[in-house]
């Protein structure tokens, strides 16, 4: 209590000093009065700006007229304060992505999941707390496509010193993956919701907002659309990787560079050293590289996309360099004649599977005196989600581009996620409060009805039908969970990258082809499984995560893959109150969104 009068003080305060600032940007602690935690403010304001790639100039949705948005840096328990202003004439939502949220769900930003969008000419404030989570997230828009343009780093500077040996830091660099689209990324999932096909793929790939020297660009300089950066030799760095694509696993190399990964998703990991790093879309992961005394300045950074299925996809490479400071080397900027224009060799090719499944399974936790690995060794509940691709009949007057004849949709367990036209966490809350909301399916089912060869090739089958609707999955609050996912190849085998809101997981375990409980179970990781917020299901296979449900709230369960969410492979996981006052969701804040 005595702590959040002081957090409304300091709220006001902000206000005040924000107000005479206007500036986006960190307030540093030292500027504040003291409170028990030092509280950062934000401003965000959606606005759209022109901004010109590939030679061609689209109107974007940007935070404070940045492409990428400003990066959010804090501390480790720090409050977090982002007044976020909509100056556009649609709605919008910002999540921040792998932030834990502990009883703040109103705070999560999920279009219809958490709240309703924040609508033209009005304000929302975002307010949490950051605890016991330290390295690298990020945030994003989080209503139909706008995360294409709409997302930024979000950095946790942690409250001791990195656990990992390493020489000085000498700086950390946020290292975004994107993709730029020629159209608006909202028509194109319109179109392709309307046709029943895939959507449109991306133009090209970006690193940090830029497209790199391999694509067409019409600046005479085109290193003026090329992301370089600087390092000096023998110095050390921290790259903070973000893969925010909308559908595209990537992959990351650096010619001549070996790269040491540190953490995911915000939790230390076991340092590795490798030679490239598979990112999939919603994952983030920090790596050390160590800056050599090379005799050439340029050295080739670049992005390409991991294919897993046979669907089509954008088939190019964003290319940036690591420039050294070498006395007498030419400067970038004079035409990039010097400049190495070949992918490095080390950039595994876009269908190396083992690589990809490889890279995930180095991953292990600490699990040190300081950063213990909290997996529940014992489960309370186990869940089998099955996942993937269907084909929904063609229905009267619809237009359908998909497979034969039919619609493309998406489904766990047979149930394909509509978004409601409410806030799930509203309906759900009050419903607990005894009142409204009592319509509210909590029956998701546990295991598919009826069990199937999930990745023998069943193509043939004649009825892929999932239900559409919106049942979600209850959790008792303390519930200890084992989700065990499995890839589906009814209409296509593919990777998915399962993403939970509001919660970290520990992946036990994963393999491919069928998951079997007797076999699989005995090989599970309990000692110290990665932590994560994102697994990258493989194709054709299958993961196994567990965690505890002590975050009351409803949590976005989905495939960041976002034309596979907006299919439907989604679902909205509630965890009820615990019996404690501190096991709670916090009541909604006043400015919350209405739909
Ligand atoms: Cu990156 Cu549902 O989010």
């Amino acid at each position: 209590m005595e702590r959040d009068v002081g957090r409304w003080l300091s709220v006001l305060l902000l206000l005040i000093i924000f107000l005479s600032s206007q500036n986006v940007g960190i307030v540093h602690s030292s500027s504040l009065p003291s409170f028990k935690r030092p509280m950062r403010f934000f401003h965000f304001e959606v606005e759209q700006k022109n901004v010109t790639r590939l030679c061609h100039t689209r109107s974007l949705l940007t935070i404070n007229g940045q492409y990428p948005g400003p990066s959010i840096v804090i501390h480790e328990g720090d409050h977090v304060v982002v007044k976020v202003t909509n100056k556009v004439e649609e709605g919008t939502t910002i999540h921040w992505h792998g932030v834990r949220q502990y009883r703040t769900g109103w705070a999560d930003g999920t279009a219809y999941l958490t709240q309703c969008p924040i609508r033209p000419n009005t304000s929302y404030t975002y307010r949490f707390t950051v605890e016991g989570q330290r390295g690298t997230l990020f945030w994003h828009a989080h209503h139909k496509w706008q995360r294409a343009t709409v997302h930024g780093a979000f950095i946790i500077l942690p409250a001791s010193p990195y656990p990992f040996k390493s020489p000085p830091i000498h700086a950390e660099i946020p290292i975004i993956f994107g993709d730029w689209w020629n159209a608006d990324p909202d028509s194109v999932e319109a179109e392709a919701l309307r046709s029943g096909g895939g959507p449109n793929v991306s133009d090209a790939f970006t690193i940090n907002g830029f497209t790199g020297p391999l694509y067409p660009s019409c600046s005479s300089h085109f290193t003026q659309d090329t992301f370089i950066q600087t390092v000096e030799p023998g110095k050390t760095y921290m790259l903070r990787l973000i893969n925010a694509a909308l559908n595209d696993e990537l992959f990351f190399a650096i010619a001549g560079h070996q790269l040491t990964v540190v953490e995911a998703d915000a939790v230390y990991t076991k340092p590795f050293t490798t030679t490239a790093v598979t990112l999939s879309p919603g994952q983030t992961t920090a790596v050390l590289l160590t800056a050599g005394h090379p005799s050439s300045a340029f050295f080739p950074m670049a992005i390409r996309p991991y294919v897993s299925a046979t669907i089509p996809f954008a088939n190019s490479s964003a290319l940036g360099f690591l420039r050294y400071t070498l006395p007498g080397a030419a400067v970038a900027g004079d035409g990039g004649a010097n400049l190495p224009l070949t992918l490095p060799p080390n950039l595994p090719p876009i269908t190396d599977a083992q690589f990809a499944n490889e890279f995930s399974g180095e991953f292990r936790s600490l699990a040190s005196d300081h950063f213990p690995c909290l997996v529940p060794k014992k489960v309370d509940r186990r869940i089998f989600l099955v996942i993937g691709i269907n084909l929904q009949d063609c229905c009267e007057n619809c237009t359908c581009l998909g497979f034969k004849g039919k619609r493309v949709a998406s489904s766990i367990n047979n149930q394909s996620f509509l978004l409601p036209q409410v806030s799930l966490l509203q309906s759900f809350y009050s419903r607990s409060a005894g009142s409204i909301g009592g319509d509210l399916s909590l029956d998701f089912p546990d295991r598919p009805a009826h069990p199937f060869n999930y990745t023998g090739t069943s193509f043939g089958a004649d009825n892929m039908n999932a239900e559409y609707g919106g049942r979600l999955l209850k959790l008792e609050f303390g519930e200890r969970v084992e989700l065990v996912f499995q890839d589906m190849s009814l209409v296509v085998a593919e990777n998915h990258p399962m993403h939970l809101h509001g919660n970290n997981f520990f992946v036990v375990g994963s393999g491919i082809g069928n998951y079997d409980r007797r076999r699989d179970s005995r090989a599970y990781n309990l000692e110290d499984p990665p932590e994560r917020n994102t697994v990258a299901v493989p194709r054709g296979g299958w993961a196994a995560i567990r965690f505890t449900a002590n975050n009351p709230g409803v949590w976005y369960l989905h495939c960041h893959l976002e034309i596979h969410a907006t299919w439907g492979l989604a679902v909205g996981i509630a965890v009820e109150n615990g019996p404690e006052v501190e096991q709670k969701i916090l009541p909604p804040p006043a400015d919350l969104p209405l739909c």
